[in-house]
């Protein structure tokens, strides 16, 4: 081969220097194109082995520019992996994980109190009849005690339930006692909204049937759940009280220390009692006893979680929600 073809081609540093080599020697006007042309000048003896000297030299040429082709080809590819390397052993960047809300947190860990206590947890529809909300639950109609929960009403006279007692009776409804059940789940009443007050909030009832249920079972359940929640021994507080579906009746209070003011204070939770006879009546239940409580799971975590404010907790303002991450 051309010597000097083979040094232009060695030199080609790339793809763009290599295809004017090829234009040098193989194009048009390029030298060997000549020497072909030059052929037909040449006496007719020597034209053909001239030819196949030539031909045999172009062919070499076009193998070395091929040649050259690849290598160059594989330095560029290799110098593109080399710059564009990924370190596997560096660290991911991980997107922002999502968490559970206090309120959830809260429930949860209730609901463990519960199941570790032997409570079967179940739950009940938002939207209610008068029956389950009131009548069932021996609110006698017009009675006025069905003013004091504002009520959101439906057009096809039902109602957003205004707290979970409506699922004492659906429960017994469909099972046999003896049994003990929770029920967690959203309540709604028509609040002037303010800071303590939200139309929509959550509670956790408690419903207990069997022979011989007592006021004394029912202290005990409050002061086991008083003692999961903030340690062996908290002192709880029954204050008589009156709601239609028990007798007795009690609001039910838990005693706790302010972790910021070491002050020990009353936390009042919510309402309690034996079931009303003409709630078990209403349920079609003869020759048993049982009591109930039920209060709000906003207040719970509104009050040991320094939460000011009820409104926060439907905001979705992480500044509020992320406070919460390492809670429970
Ligand atoms: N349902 C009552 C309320 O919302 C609370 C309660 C539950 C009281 C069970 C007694 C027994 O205020």
């Amino acid at each position: 081969m051309h010597e000097e073809a083979r040094a232009d081609v060695e030199a080609a540093e790339d793809l763009r220097a290599l295809q004017e080599v090829r234009v040098k020697w193989l194009g048009k006007k390029g030298r060997i194109t000549q020497e072909l042309k030059g052929l037909g000048a040449l006496p007719s003896d020597e034209r053909r082995e001239a030819g196949q000297r030539i031909h045999a030299v172009k062919e070499a040429i076009e193998a070395a520019i091929e040649a050259r082709r690849a290598t160059i080809h594989r330095a560029e590819l290799a110098a593109r992996l080399a710059a564009e390397r990924v370190d596997v052993t560096l660290p991911g960047r991980s997107g922002p994980a999502g968490g559970l809300h206090l309120l959830t947190k809260v429930t949860h860990h209730l609901l463990d109190v519960f199941a570790g206590l032997g409570y079967e947890v179940v739950t009940g529809p938002e939207l209610e009849t008068d029956h389950y909300n009131f009548g069932a639950l021996n609110f006698p109609p017009e009675h006025p005690a069905r003013d004091e929960q504002d009520t959101f009403w439906t057009r096809d006279g039902r109602l957003l339930r205004t707290h979970t007692s409506p699922m004492q009776v659906r429960y017994m409804e469909t099972h046999a006692p003896p049994f003990k059940v929770v029920v967690p789940g959203k309540v709604f009443r028509n609040e002037a909204v303010d800071a303590t007050h939200e139309a929509q909030f959550h509670q956790l009832e408690a419903l207990v049937v069997g022979e011989r249920i007592t006021m004394a079972d029912l202290r005990g359940a409050i002061q086991e759940m008083a003692d999961a929640l903030f340690g062996e021994g908290t002192r709880t507080r029954l204050q008589p009280t009156f709601f239609p579906f028990v007798e007795p009746g009690a609001e039910f209070a838990i005693r706790w220390t302010h972790p910021k003011t070491g002050r020990d204070e009353w936390l009042e939770l919510g309402g309690c009692g034996m079931v009303h006879p003409n709630v078990f009546a209403a349920a079609g239940y003869e020759g048993v006893t049982g009591f109930a409580f039920g209060f709000g799971i906003e207040r719970l975590a509104m009050v040991p979680y320094g939460v000011p404010d009820i409104r926060w907790f439907y905001q979705s303002d992480l500044r509020v929600l992320e406070q919460f991450e390492g809670a429970l």
